[in-house]
C-alpha cells in the first residue's frame, strides 16, 4: 500500500472522509468530510481567515451567492473559455484530458496488456461548467451555472464594497465557498473533485506594471510561507511557472504553488495576475461603470487584480500527506496543533473508578469551553494513546492517582511521546500557550 492508499483509508475509517453518497455506490469525484475532516477543513479556513482578513487592514471579506446571473460567466470568459481538451478511447469510450500524458499513458498500458489496440478520437474543447435547471415553469426553466470558481462574486460586487467601506486601493476582497467544475477525470481521491472549496483573495491595484508585479510577488511569497508556517516541509512545496500556452484565459502571469504528492507535483495554489480582465468584461457586459476613482491624484481607472487562489479539499488534503508518520509501534499524524481536529484528549486512567473518572470529566468539561477536546475511556492508555496519536491530537492528559492527591495530570506529547505533570490550574494556560 503506497502513502495515499493508507491515507484514504485512515480517513474513512476514523472519520476524517468518505466517499459521497456512498450508500447509493456513491457519486464520481465526490466527498463528505466526517467529524474529524470537517473540524480540519474548518481549522485550515479560520487560519487562512486570520492571515488574509483578520489580521490585515487592507482585506474585507464576502460571502457571494453560488448561483449566479448567468450573464456573469459569458462576461467573464467561463462559457466561451473555459474548457479542458477532451478525447475519447474508440476502444471501451472512456473520455480523458488530452494534455494528462500520465494517465493516457497508463490506459494506453492498459489495452495493450490485453492485447488490445487504442484509438483515440479528434480532441474536441469540453466546457467545465456544471449547469443547472431554474424556474417553476416545466419547460420553461433557465439555465443557470453552478459557479466554476468563487471568484467572479468578489469582481461582481466590487462597486458594492467600494461604495459600502472606506477602502483604498490597493485593497483586497476574500472570499471562501464552494465551486463546481464537470471534470473530466476527476481523481487522485479529493485532489481533482467536481464540487470543491476554493479560499481566494481578489486584491485590486493600480495599473502599473512594476508596481503591481511587486505586489504580486509579495503575495506569492506570502501564500507560500503560509503553508510552511502551518507546519507543511518546505521541501516538498515549490514555485512552478505557467507556460505562455498553458494559462487561463483571464491570466497575464501565474505561478502555482506546488506540493510533492505521493502521486507527484501537484497544484495545490494559484498566484495570477489577472490585469484588468474581470472588472473590463464585467463593465462591458452589465454596462455598469466599473472605475476607481482616486481622490488623492483625481485618476480615474479600471484596477488591476492580483489573485491567489488556493483549493481548500488540496490544502486539506495535502496537510494530511504531509503529517503522515509511520513508526515502530504507531502511526501519528503531525498536524500543526491549530489544525488538528482535537487540540487535547482527556483520560481516566481506569474508568471503573468513579473519583477519577469525575476529576476527569471536570478537567474534560473545563476544557471544552475554550477547545475541541476529545474524552476517551475505553481499553487501556497504550490503546488511547496510539488512536488519539492516528488523528493527530497533539497532547493527552491522563488524571491517575497521583492526581488526586497532588491535583495534576500527566500530559504526554504526541510527536516527542514525552511526559510531563502539569498543574490543573495551570493547564488552560499551557494549552492555550502551545496553539
Ligand atoms: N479563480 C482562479 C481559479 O479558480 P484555478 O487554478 O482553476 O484558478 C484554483 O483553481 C485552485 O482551486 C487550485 O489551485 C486548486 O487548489 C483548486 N481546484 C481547482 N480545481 C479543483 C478540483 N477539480 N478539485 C479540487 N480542487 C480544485
Amino acid at each position: 500500500m503506497n502513502n495515499l492508499d493508507k491515507i484514504v483509508s485512515l480517513c474513512k475509517r476514523r472519520g476524517f472522509i468518505y466517499p459521497g453518497s456512498e450508500i447509493y455506490g456513491g457519486l464520481r469525484g465526490t466527498w463528505d468530510y466526517g467529524p474529524l475532516g470537517s473540524e480540519l477543513k474548518f481549522n485550515i479556513k479560520q487560519e487562512w481567515w486570520k492571515a488574509m482578513v483578520k489580521n490585515r487592514d487592507d482585506v474585507v471579506g464576502i460571502n457571494a451567492s453560488i448561483i449566479m446571473n448567468p450573464k456573469v460567466w459569458e462576461a467573464s470568459g467561463h462559457v466561451a473559455g473555459f474548457n479542458d481538451p477532451l478525447i475519447e478511447c474508440k476502444t471501451c469510450h472512456q473520455r480523458f484530458r488530452a494534455d494528462q500524458k500520465d494517465v493516457i499513458a497508463e490506459h494506453e498500458k492498459f489495452h495493450k496488456e490485453k492485447k488490445e489496440k487504442t484509438d483515440w478520437t479528434e480532441e474536441k474543447k469540453f466546457n467545465l461548467l456544471v449547469e443547472a435547471k431554474l424556474g417553476v415553469v416545466e419547460g420553461n426553466k433557465d439555465t443557470v451555472y453552478l459557479r466554476g470558481e468563487i471568484t467572479q462574486g468578489v469582481h461582481a460586487n466590487f462597486k458594492n464594497v467600494l461604495n459600502s467601506s472606506r477602502l483604498k486601493i490597493p485593497f483586497g476582497i476574500a472570499q471562501i465557498g464552494k465551486a463546481f467544475r464537470n471534470e473530466i477525470t476527476p481523481g487522485n481521491f479529493t485532489y481533482r473533485s467536481i464540487e470543491f472549496e476554493q479560499m481566494e483573495l481578489q486584491y485590486y491595484v493600480k495599473p502599473n506594471e512594476k508596481e503591481s508585479m511587486k505586489l504580486y510577488e509579495f503575495w506569492k511569497n506570502f501564500r507560500m510561507d503560509w503553508y510552511k508556517s502551518l507546519g507543511i516541509n518546505p521541501d516538498n512545496l515549490r514555485f512552478r511557472e505557467h507556460a505562455k500556452d498553458e494559462l487561463a484565459h483571464y491570466a497575464k502571469a501565474a505561478w502555482d504553488i506546488e506540493y510533492n504528492a505521493p502521486f507527484g507535483w501537484k497544484e495545490c495554489e494559484g498566484i495570477h495576475h489577472r490585469g484588468d480582465w474581470d472588472l473590463s468584461q464585467h463593465q462591458k457586459f452589465s454596462r455598469q461603470d466599473m472605475s476607481y476613482f482616486d481622490e488623492e491624484t483625481k485618476e480615474k481607472y479600471i484596477p488591476w487584480v492580483i489573485e491567489t487562489s488556493g483549493g481548500v479539499d488540496r490544502a486539506t488534503l495535502f496537510f494530511l500527506i504531509d503529517a503522515y508518520r509511520e513508526e515502530k509501534d504507531r502511526i501519528f499524524l503531525k498536524l500543526n496543533p491549530k489544525l488538528a481536529p482535537y487540540k487535547a484528549a482527556v483520560f481516566p486512567l481506569l474508568k471503573n473508578k468513579p473519583e477519577l473518572v469525575e476529576k476527569a470529566r471536570g478537567i474534560y468539561n473545563d476544557l471544552k469551553k475554550d477547545l475541541m477536546v476529545a474524552w476517551d475511556d475505553r481499553g487501556n492508555i497504550g490503546k488511547r494513546y496510539f488512536s488519539q496519536d492516528e488523528i493527530g491530537t497533539p497532547y493527552c492528559i491522563t488524571v491517575d492517582f497521583d492526581t488526586l492527591k497532588d491535583d495534576a495530570v500527566t500530559v504526554r506529547d504526541r510527536d516527542t511521546m514525552k511526559q510531563e505533570r502539569i498543574k490543573i490550574s495551570e493547564l488552560k494556560n499551557w494549552l492555550n500557550g502551545k496553539f
